[in-house]
């Protein structure tokens, strides 16, 4: 199944190292990253969730939580969590879900068979408040992901559910943004009362609300 931008995140139930989760309970009202990992004791998975770990208060300061996935029962994922803490000097602190017989792998779509027919390609899956699906990412096995990156993600998404603005390029949190197209100068004037600046009358920059 092809999980795409705007659609509602599949539920699903899963055991995880934190006990049996229905993702849509679970995640509630609050935003959700999901991702996948190839397989349990490979290094660059083990430096990407000693990350995620410790990133994960930035998360839940934003109202997100966080659930990692690979093919390999829960049991060897408690196992090599202690290897994670060992190298990264971070606790997973979140659930890891065990998805030996893929079926939330395949209801997402992270076995890639041309990549490799048996484990998960890198997938990261941001999920909103209200379910639908706001991000995805596939990153190969041999690249590890930048989960600060993730994080800006993040935060540009929150920002522009709540505002009328869109980010540009290499946008960080407290940068200017772009007011969005769809209104016009009278309505910008109200809505962004610091002011902004028209580069071009499709281009107006305004402190970030
Ligand atoms: C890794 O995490 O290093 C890895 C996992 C699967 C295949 C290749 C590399």
């Amino acid at each position: 199944m092809t999980v795409r931008l705007g659609d509602t995140a599949p539920d699903f139930t899963a055991e995880t190292t934190q006990g049996t989760i229905r993702f849509h309970a679970w995640k509630g009202k609050s935003w959700a990253i999901l991702f996948s990992h190839p397989k349990d004791f490979t290094p660059v998975c083990t430096t990407e969730l000693g990350a995620a770990a410790a990133l994960k208060p930035e998360f839940a300061k934003r109202d997100c939580k966080i659930i990692g996935l690979s093919v390999d029962p829960v049991e060897s994922h408690r196992d090599w969590e202690r290897d994670i803490e060992d190298v990264t000097g971070h606790t997973v602190n979140f659930p890891m879900i065990g998805d030996e017989d893929r079926k939330v792998s395949e209801l997402y779509d992270m076995i890639h068979p041309n990549a490799n027919d048996t484990l998960t390609v890198r997938s990261v899956f941001i999920v909103g408040s209200d379910n639908t699906v706001k991000l995805t990412l596939t990153y190969p096995a041999s690249t590890g992901r930048n989960f600060q990156e993730i994080l800006r993600v993040l935060d540009s998404l929150q920002l522009t559910a709540k505002h009328a603005v869109s980010t540009p390029v290499d946008w960080q949190a407290g940068d200017d943004v772009i007011i969005s197209t769809t209104i016009g100068d009278e309505e910008a004037k109200a809505r962004f009362p610091g002011g902004f600046v028209t580069k071009k009358p499709y281009l107006r920059v305004a402190p970030q609300p």
